[in-house]
């Protein structure tokens, strides 16, 4: 076990890092190129189809074994084998973190609470495949006999942004006769701009809450019940052909007025940011059918197997879970970036927004003890290239470490035609002269000798020696994106184990909650709540106003 009653600043493995750090000052990448002709090829690792260069990283053979000094004394594989093996780890809500369970081939055994919890994640996979191939074949109509044409997904968080993420993600490879949605804002116009052109005869709506408890989903859920009986003329018989639920919590499912056979059963082990390949997928898998589905958690399994198997050095997760260590706490980086060279990844980086900040962002240790040290850091980006026009200056020539991961895909889709998919070459050549921009910089003397004078020689320096991870593969398909999340996943699931945080909690998100029922009658009745400060109670009575209330 851990040695967790040693606070982790004061460990010799994080001391040697801080030694290793000071000693490692002024270091540049350039040197370190210039000084190991096979680098790039040593820093590479190959897992499944994701080609993963880390060699742009400020990083030398010492630190990476320092840094890997430090996961053995964190005890990151035994945590990583506790979670495989369905222990308890997440001990603040006391449950398991079986998200991998998911993803199992139909003969694996993974027990939680002394039973064998595969076979019923089978069982769910292939009631959501019946269930999709229905809609998908048009044998499930609507309850006027129209074939059902349009999906609505209602649901937040893990229960929105995962299967909205991979939709855009694999277009190519959904039914585009199909028109998918993904509502998940409180905010009426979001359901409204959903819902606006789609005839209710031709609409199923798919309500996803782990604990059906959620408000903006569950108020959502009535609206589009409303929108639904109004526009099928009030027929409430009509709500079991055109709603169905992906849920852990049967009885509010009933409660709510949803047959409980329309509903796809997950469990308390699988947390709301780790369940896209649970039942929560289904509006996905309508969309691109079942077949691929499976494909995607066949990628999802490919990196669940290669971080409970692959050694130290070359096991990815690990790796760069501990280069984002390295940048957080011994580097003073605040934030990462993550920059994809796909329109297709478009949602990509705000679902990892939820699965790292969400996870990471935490203050006290599993103990309860404040921590002394960084953790989780502030994930951002959108795709390639649209960030160079916007805020690379920044990255570039700001005065922050923002450690990049760019992503890219050699192949355009199919689809394009012979001249958008010409423009691909393009697209990647952004990437990697990105890549190579902001290792290797341009110095001063690059600088006058294209004749800059002396006074602008400074602006148009650029420093270099910012950190990135690139990752390729051939092509974006299922099993890639599976791959890809599972990845960072694991990343995720290092950091919080180094950081010695319950990475599987999100209590930070409860007190928004409950006091955004407290303020709510304020604002409508003008209720006198109490305990309200004198900034909100004042913005209250403005807001009032402004209402005309
Ligand atoms: O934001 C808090 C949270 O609990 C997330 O962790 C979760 O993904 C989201 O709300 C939605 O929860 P549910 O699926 O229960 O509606």
């Amino acid at each position: 076990m851990p040695d967790n009653a040693t606070p982790l600043t004061h460990r010799p493995e994080w001391t040697a890092l801080e030694d290793h750090r000071a000693k490692a000052e002024g270091t540049h990448l350039r040197d370190l190129f210039a000084a190991d002709p096979d680098r790039a090829e040593r820093y590479t690792v190959q897992v499944g189809d994701l080609h993963i260069d880390y060699s742009k990283h400020l990083v030398t053979d010492e630190t990476l074994a320092l840094l890997r000094e430090l996961a053995a004394a964190a005890y990151v594989f035994g945590l990583r084998d506790a979670m495989f093996r369905g222990e308890r780890i997440n001990t603040t809500e006391d449950r398991a973190v079986l998200h991998t369970a998911l993803r199992a081939p139909a003969d694996a055994v993974i027990e939680a609470d002394g039973e064998n919890v595969v076979p019923e994640v089978h069982a769910v996979l292939d009631k959501m495949a019946a269930f999709a191939d229905k809609v998908r074949t048009g044998e499930w109509t609507g309850h006027t006999g129209k074939r059902i044409r349009n999906v609505v997904n209602v649901g937040i968080g893990g229960s929105d942004l995962g299967p909205a993420m991979a939709y855009e993600a694999l277009r190519p490879y959904t039914a585009r006769e199909l028109t998918v949605r993904f509502v998940s804002n409180v905010d009426g116009a979001d359901l409204h701009e959903a819902v606006r052109d789609l005839d209710p005869a031709e609409t199923l709506f798919v309500i996803a809450s782990k604990t059906f408890t959620t408000i903006e989903t569950i108020t959502n859920a009535q609206a589009a019940r409303t929108w639904l009986l109004d526009g099928l003329g009030g027929d409430a018989d009509a709500v079991a052909k055109h709603f169905v639920a992906l849920s852990t919590n049967a009885e509010k499912v009933a409660e709510f007025g949803i047959d409980t056979a329309n509903m796809f059963e997950f469990w308390d082990w699988v947390g709301g940011r780790y369940s896209f390949d649970s039942a929560i997928g289904l509006s996905l898998m309508i969309a691109i059918g079942p077949d691929r589905f499976r494909e995607l958690l066949d990628g999802f399994r490919l990196v669940d197997d290669h971080f409970r198997t692959a050694p130290a050095e070359a096991n990815a997760p690990l790796l760069l879970g501990l280069l984002g260590v390295w940048y957080g706490n011994f580097h003073d980086a605040q934030s990462h970036a993550v920059l994809p060279y796909s329109h297709y990844l478009s949602k990509f980086t705000a679902y990892l927004q939820q699965l790292d900040m969400e996870s990471n962002g935490k203050s006290v240790d599993r103990e309860g003890r404040p921590v002394q040290w960084q953790t989780g850091p502030v994930v951002w980006g959108t795709p390639g290239t649209n960030g160079q026009h916007a805020y690379y200056q920044l990255i570039h020539q700001g005065t922050k470490v923002i450690p990049a991961d760019l992503i890219g895909f050699a192949k355009p889709v199919d689809e394009l035609s012979p001249q958008l998919a010409d423009q691909h070459d393009l697209l990647m050549a952004n990437l990697f002269a990105q890549g190579q921009a902001l290792a290797f910089g341009k110095t001063p003397d690059e600088v006058r000798a294209e004749g800059v004078t002396e006074e602008l020689v400074a602006h148009k320096t650029f420093q270099g020696n910012h950190p990135t991870t690139t990752i390729l593969a051939k092509e974006l398909t299922p099993s890639v994106l599976g791959q890809l999340i599972a990845l960072y996943e694991h990343k995720v699931f290092v950091q919080g184990a180094i950081w010695n945080i319950d990475s599987f909690d999100q209590w930070g998100v409860e007190l928004g909650k409950v006091l955004a029922k407290r303020v709510e009658p304020a604002l409508t009745e003008g209720a006198e709540v109490p305990g309200l400060d004198a900034s909100t109670r004042s913005l209250v009575d403005t807001y009032r106003a402004l209402r005309g209330r």
